[in-house]
């Protein structure tokens, strides 16, 4: 393993710890201007990840959401959700997770996602097996658009189009899941629990490490239009890539 996916992964568990210690726990919960929630502990795990990649990479950048951009010019760039799902977090439901993923000039290189609560890490890195603790992390095998089990996910302030993107994909699909953290999809697609995942408006901080794993998992991850995803991507599609395009169909 390498050093960056070791710090990664020690960043992901110690956040972790912060955030199940809290979780239950009534706290002060902020709106913020985009009306996602914001609580102390989203700060507190924030801190804990940014320092500990710090004291061994002080020449990398981080684009971390609580805190914002610190840049520094050495090529590696960190994304940082400290908690991806408050939403959840904050209304107790224990489905939400540290994300982490590194990328080198414009290459993610390592993925990283924690629940802390059902102690459950995916990590990726590049040319090696993704794994979900340790065992080896695989797409689901199926074909056939009518067993496919989709999720969602949208910002709270952001509706367009999803009506009409659900609407189409549901009536031909097995069953949706929206389980209100972008992170989750895309693990639960990376570790086959889930078929495919539509994501739209994403923040580079709640995909980067979940569509990395993805692909390092056997996935195919794009935008609507088919191209490769991007950090940029105004909207993504996440899946087994067996029947990657008939959904691209549908979506148009
Ligand atoms: C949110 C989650 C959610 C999505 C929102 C995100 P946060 O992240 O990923 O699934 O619908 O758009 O903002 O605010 O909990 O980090
Ligand atoms: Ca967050
Ligand atoms: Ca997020």
């Amino acid at each position: 393993m390498s050093k960056e996916l070791d710090v990664a992964i020690k960043a992901a568990r110690e956040a972790g710890e912060i955030i199940k210690e809290n979780f239950g726990k009534s706290q002060s919960v902020k709106l913020k201007e985009n009306k996602s929630f914001l609580t102390e502990t989203d700060v507190a795990s924030e801190t804990k990840i940014i320092s500990i990649i710090e004291v061994s990479f002080p020449n990398h950048s981080i684009i971390a959401e609580e805190s914002g951009l610190s840049e520094k010019n050495s090529g590696y760039s960190w994304f940082i959700d400290p908690i991806d799902g408050t939403t959840n977090f904050v209304t107790k439901v224990p489905l939400f997770a540290v994300s982490i993923a590194l990328m080198k000039q414009d290459k993610l290189i390592l993925g990283v996602i924690y629940n802390p609560i059902l102690d459950e890490l995916y990590s990726a890195e590049i040319e090696q097996e993704a794994k979900l603790n340790n065992e080896a992390l695989k797409v689901s095998e199926k074909n056939s658009i009518s067993e496919f089990m989709v999720g969602y996910a949208r910002p709270s302030a952001k509706k367009e189009g999803f009506l009409k993107i659900f609407q189409k994909l549901e009536l031909v699909t097995r069953t949706p899941k929206i389980l209100g953290s972008m992170a989750i999809h895309l693990s639960y697609v990376a570790s086959g629990r889930s078929d495919a995942a539509v994501i739209l408006f994403p923040n580079s901080w709640d995909v980067a490490a979940g569509a990395f794993i993805v692909e390092e998992a056997g996935g195919k991850v794009t935008d609507f239009d088919g191209n490769p995803w991007s950090i940029n991507s105004k909207n993504i599609l996440a899946s087994n890539g067996r029947i990657h395009e008939e959904i691209l169909d549908i979506l148009k």
